[in-house]
């Protein structure tokens, strides 16, 4: 399962990519919107950084003009993926654009319905949004669940990448629902790491390497002690 980081802030991305685990960044009007900055040089940026897919997504809402920005945003880099919503222009232009081998993310999806219209169309990628079904007093992981089998069995090759993921506990029931990919913003990167028993773990450990380092440039080599005395 790949790693994306759900943000336009280029900060956040130096940071997780330094881990070694970062396999993509999704960006959305809102996350640009959040940053106040030039969209494009900051899309450049992303692209240049990352080392794996980066979602740029369409703003147009009629076909035609989605197309066209489409073709743009995936000139930007060759890790560009074109993001497309779930309407029947994002349709239109998403075939369109798939057809020319362009690699799409339908984005906006909230339905196994809506999910088997995005792989008929060739997406690349189809994001179902977890957090945003479970607000609506759904179940976002049933839904990924059902995706991910429809996927299975009927041999879609476009990548499940769930989305809208707000806690560690989402990424990990992604994980066995079969994602493709997960996508998650900075906070949620950062809770998948820590654990209390490690903290306090590292710290005694720490502690007594401190300790025997103190022993042993003290004189340490107190021959009853390494008998155990
Ligand atoms: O990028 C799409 C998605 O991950 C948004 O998440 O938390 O705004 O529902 P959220």
């Amino acid at each position: 399962m790949r790693l994306f980081l759900d943000t336009a802030n280029i900060d956040e991305i130096r940071e997780i990519n330094r881990w070694g685990v970062l396999s993509g960044v999704t960006t959305n009007p809102s996350l640009l919107a959040r940053e106040h900055g030039d969209v494009e040089k900051a899309w450049l940026l992303i692209l240049e950084e990352v080392d794996g897919d980066v979602s740029l997504e369409t703003t147009e809402p009629e076909a035609e003009a989605m197309y066209e920005q489409g073709l743009k945003l995936a000139a930007m880099g060759p890790n560009a993926v074109v993001k497309v919503p779930m309407t029947t222009a994002g349709l239109t232009a998403g075939r369109r654009l798939a057809d020319q081998g362009i690699r799409i993310n339908v984005t906006l999806v909230f339905s196994p319905a809506q999910a088997i219209l995005a792989a008929e169309i060739g997406a690349y990628i189809v994001s179902p949004f977890i957090g945003r079904i479970d607000d609506a007093a759904a179940d976002g992981m049933h839904a990924l669940r059902q995706i991910c089998e429809i996927y299975d069995v009927q041999g879609y090759e476009t990548e499940v990448l769930a989305a809208s993921l707000r806690h560690p506990m989402h990424v990990v029931e992604a994980a066995l629902c079969g994602a493709d990919i997960v996508t998650m913003p900075y906070d949620v990167f950062i809770k998948l790491v820590r654990h209390p028993l490690t903290d306090t773990g590292n710290e005694r450990f720490l502690a007594d390497w401190e300790a025997l380092q103190g022993e042993l440039r003290g004189g340490g080599n107190d021959p009853a002690r390494k008998e155990g005395a």
